[in-house]
């Protein structure tokens, strides 16, 4: 077993390795740092304070992540002890029952399973320019799994929320270090008591493993990975919005474009909810050399709460598209694998992937630039040497 303390040495050992490594385009040249943290699968290390690791785009050639390749992003120290038989979920705060739950009354109510593609809100936070500060995360801070476990409606018809509640709170058991604010979060309770918004103790068919929130987790779909709270131990009712730095100023955006350096009000800007319409190129690597004939280009697309349209290809800077197969494979909030067949000549290939969202969504050129770098979603794009 690898402690805490090898572990962070371990990564320490990588950041010199990655601290040489500065511009976009060097990150993309370079070998990425990966590690093999026990249950996690060459996943690339993003920090190296918390638990952060990103899945490499090469992944992405199936509809549901394995588990050990699922990204994950921890904004403080992972919860030492977690015993299963100890565990309570609490609900309370405006509600007339409040409720004390074990694991084990978890594990009696329906379960429910929504397949949901799970982004953070700062993935492609690398690609910004100029930079902002926080996660580089660039490509694979998203992964799509079944979520499985009872809906967080029936717990809060049971605890019987009053007529003032209108914001679910949640709270779990990160270690927090020092002066860091604690990761308390809320959604409206229009969300909260949408059917598919769970509280998930099974991740693609297995008991949630620690990185991922064991015990118990709230699954909010479609919207940014923030909304959905690991290692849940409290829910509490609210009669307005949590307030706290993840509420805001984290996790809001300009209601209007803003120029880097501008001021904005607490009150011009927004909380982030749904994710963007989005595609990405899992194959051909990036700076790959390719037999000519025929190319597979194949990736994923989302698009939070929206259904994705359709995805297209272009090989001549975005002057024409050619539709791309979409996978049969889909459900509400999840992903969809697609791919398209080239016939390319010998010579030097920048590849272009667009999705279109059923909202008439299209993912841009480039992305709209906000001082914490999040919902990055500008078109993909790799570049191959065919020979
Ligand atoms: N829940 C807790 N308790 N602490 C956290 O740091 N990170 C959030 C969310 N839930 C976080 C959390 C963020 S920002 C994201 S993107 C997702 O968890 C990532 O989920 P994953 O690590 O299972 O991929």
């Amino acid at each position: 077993m690898t402690s805490r303390r090898d572990f962070l040495w371990q990564i320490s050992a990588m950041a010199l390795v990655a601290s040489s490594v500065s511009s976009l385009r060097s990150w993309a040249q370079a070998p990425t740092p990966t590690i093999d943290v026990p249950g996690e699968d060459g996943l690339i290390v993003r920090s190296f304070r918390f638990v952060d690791l990103e899945t490499p785009v090469e992944y992405f050639n199936t509809w549901l992540t394995p588990v050990p390749r699922f990204f994950v992003r921890n904004h403080m120290h992972e919860p030492n002890e977690l015993d299963a038989a100890t565990w309570r979920l609490t609900i309370a705060g405006e509600v007339e029952k409040p409720l004390t739950l074990s694991l084990t009354d978890l594990a009696k109510l329906e379960s429910h399973s929504v397949v949901n593609t799970l982004e953070c809100a700062g993935n492609g936070r690398g690609f910004y320019r100029p930079q902002v500060p926080g996660i580089q995360w660039q490509k694979g801070a998203v992964s799509t799994a079944r979520f499985s476990g009872p809906r967080l409606r029936g717990l809060l018809e049971h605890a019987d929320v009053k007529a003032s509640g209108k914001h679910v709170m949640f709270r779990g058991l990160d270690e927090v270090p020092g002066r860091v604010p604690l990761f308390i979060r809320s959604i409206p309770i229009e969300k909260a008591l949408d059917s598919d918004t769970l509280i998930a103790t099974h991740m693609t068919g297995a008991p949630l493993t620690k990185h991922h929130g064991f015990p118990a987790r709230a699954l909010v779909p479609g919207w940014i990975g923030a909304a959905s709270c690991k290692w849940l131990t409290e829910i509490k009712v609210l009669d307005s919005e949590f307030v706290g730095n993840f509420m805001s100023p984290g996790y809001r955006l300009p209601n209007q474009p803003v120029k880097p350096g501008d001021a904005v009000k607490p009150e011009d800007m927004h909380p982030v909810t749904g994710l963007n319409v989005k595609s990405l190129i899992a194959g051909p690597a990036d700076g790959s050399r390719i037999k000519p004939g025929r190319i597979l280009v194949h990736g994923v697309a989302w698009a939070g709460e929206a259904d994705v349209a359709k995805v297209e290809i272009s090989t001549d800077g975005g002057t024409s598209w050619k539709p791309t197969t979409l996978g049969q494979e889909r459900a509400r909030y999840a992903w969809r694998l697609w791919r398209h067949e080239l016939t390319a000549k010998p010579g030097e290939y920048s590849i272009l992937s667009r999705a279109t969202d059923s909202q008439g969504r299209v993912q841009p050129d480039t992305a709209v630039w906000n001082p914490s770098g999040y919902l990055y979603n500008a078109i993909d794009q790799v570049k191959i040497h065919v020979a």
